[in-house]
Formats: C-alpha cells, structure tokens, sequence
C-alpha cells in the first residue's frame, strides 16, 4: 500500500537540505506524471513549493499562454510521487464531468467517478486547466470543496466523500480571475469575487533569456548551436515585448500573436527537421508553421520584419 512521505524541498529541487518539508507519497501511481527530461524549473516555482509547505488554501495559477502553468504543477508532482486528476475547463463544462456519472459496462449501470472525486478519494491534485474558461456560477458551486468539506453524490445514492488530508486543488488560467482585458483570450469570463477569495494565487511569466537557452538547448540535442539558439530566444522575446505594447528591436507596432515557450520549443525542432528534409530557409519557414501563419496579416509584416532586423 502506498504511504505518505515527507520529502525536503531543497534536496528534491535545489540539491541540498532546506528543512522546507513537503508531503508526497512514497511510489508513483499511474496518475503521477511522468518525467519531462528538457524541463527546467521557473523561479515561480518557489511559489508553489511555499503553497505545498502551508496549509491546505486552493492555488490559482494564472499567466499569458504556454509560459509552463500546467507544466510546472506536473513536474513538481512528478518529484513527489503524487496523482494528478486533470480536466481542462471550457463554457458548458458541469459537475458530472468533474465529479463523475453513470455508465453501462456490461448491461448494468455503474457509476464512474470523475476526476475531482478521484482525487479527493485518493488524496490526488485535481488539477483544473483555463479555470476561467468556466461558467462563473458553476465555478462557485465548488466553493464548499474548496473550503475542505466534503462531496455528496446525490447520483450515487447519496455517497459522501470525504477529502482525504492528502488531497488538492489547484487551477490555471490566463486571467486572474477578473476577466481577459487584452481580448485576446476568447471565452474567459470574470469569475464570482468570493470563488476567487478563496484561493492563494501565483502569477506566472515567461522564463529569462537564460532559463530558456537551457530549455530549447536539450530540445535541439546539439542540431542548432547557441549562438542560433540565442537569436531565436531574441526573437520570441522581441514579439512578447511588441505584444505587451512596448518597443522591440527599434520598432513599434501592435501585434495580435505572443510566443510561448511552446511555440519556442516547436520552432526550434521544426528548424532542425525543416533543414534536414531539404526546405529552403528552414528557420523562416519554421517560424510560420511555429507562429507566423496564424497572425493577421498586418501583423505577419510586422514579425517578417522583425525577422529581418535580428536575422539580417
Ligand atoms: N520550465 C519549462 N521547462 C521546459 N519546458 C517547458 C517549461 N515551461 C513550459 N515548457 C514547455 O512548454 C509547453 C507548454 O507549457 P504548459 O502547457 O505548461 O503552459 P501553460 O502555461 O499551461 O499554457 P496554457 O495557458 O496555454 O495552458 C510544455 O509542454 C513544455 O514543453
Ligand atoms: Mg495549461
């Protein structure tokens, strides 16, 4: 049977003692996530290790689009051995699919339990992914789980579930809670004030220059050296700058399109791949298949451009 095991925060991510103690679980399940070898931790992620280390208060993470929010919860989790129940929010998501629903499995009824409930028998992460994307109101019916209390399965008879210590919630977003004010992110809604009071929350960024070279180093195995590797990073970080409303590399324009570390990662194998099929300019035509192609076309002059100035 799987048992509870405090591990040293420091020596788990830091590689020497902290005294920072976090409760993980001895073995891994077949809900721990696996390892990402080319991951790198953010410094946010001393926020989430503060959340682990007190108390038990929900956490909300919130950040512009692929800067590792998800990521990030899955890898520390990966380190502590712990189940991660993961749903992805969207507009007409319901308590069933969260808490789980009637099935047939051979000619009977049988009730399926969803991944909230999982997670709260099991003492797993329910991780909740574009929280906003969520009907506020249905959102502000797990306030009680959020408080700790118990589940009744009214479908199930009438089940209670009570939430094991080990159990957590935690929710991603690319808002805060209060609505996406670059319009940018269709579908985000302004959530309830008190369903929001009840979480700690973390802002999450994109990683330095630094961080990142280290990143899509580990993607390119040694296909792309670092001085390509740097302009690349250069670059993403001329079209965040532009994004945000700031200057970049001499220039102003108002673009609709931001890059991610994921876009980042998927330039950078397209590039190495686009190259070794024979393309003609593979980092420029890696760069609209990873990006380019899906911008206005205002826009799509304004990073042709940018390409220009830093790759000549
Ligand atoms: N710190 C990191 N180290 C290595 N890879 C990373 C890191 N952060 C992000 N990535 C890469 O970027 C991808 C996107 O990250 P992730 O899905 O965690 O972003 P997100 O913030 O949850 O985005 P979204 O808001 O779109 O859901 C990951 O699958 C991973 O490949
Ligand atoms: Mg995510």
């Amino acid at each position: 049977m799987n048992t509870v095991q405090d591990f040293d925060a420091g020596t788990l991510f830091a590689g020497s003692a902290s005294g920072i103690m976090l409760k993980g679980w001895a073995e891994s399940s077949p809900f721990t996530p696996q390892k990402d070898p080319c991951y790198r931790f953010p410094a946010w992620m001393a926020d989430i290790v503060a959340w682990m280390a007190c108390g038990h208060d929900p956490l909300y993470l919130f950040g512009p689009t692929g800067c590792g929010k998800t990521s990030c919860v899955k890898q520390i989790m990966h380190a502590l051995n712990y189940p991660v129940y993961e749903l992805t929010g969207h507009s007409r998501l319901e308590f069933p699919e969260m808490v789980g629903h009637h099935t047939v499995q051979n000619g009977s009824m049988h009730y399926e339990y969803g991944p909230l409930t999982l997670a709260m028998k099991q003492g797993g992460i329910f991780l909740l992914n574009e929280i906003d994307l969520l009907d506020p109101s249905t959102a502000a019916g797990l306030n009680s789980i959020l408080d700790g209390y118990p589940l009744t399965i009214a479908e199930n008879g009438g089940e209670l579930v009570t939430p094991h210590p080990m159990f957590r919630f935690v929710a991603t977003a690319n808002s805060n809670g209060g609505s996406d004010h670059t319009g940018l992110y269709q579908g985000v809604l302004r959530q309830n004030m008190a369903f929001m009071d009840r979480f700690m929350l973390v802002e999450c960024s994109y990683m330095s220059e630094e961080e990142e070279l280290d990143i899509v180093r580990k993607h390119a195995a040694g296909t792309l050296d670092d001085a390509a590797l740097v302009q690349m990073i250069r670059y993403a970080n001329a079209v965040r700058r532009l994004f945000m409303g700031h200057d970049a590399e001499d220039m102003d324009a108002a673009i609709e399109v931001t890059f991610s570390t994921r876009t980042l990662i998927r330039w950078v194998l397209l590039a190495d791949m686009f190259r070794r099929v024979g393309k003609k300019e593979p980092l420029r035509q890696a760069l609209d298949s990873a990006l380019t192609f899906r911008a206005s076309h205002a826009s799509r002059m304004a990073l042709d451009e940018l390409f220009q100035r830093i790759f000549g």
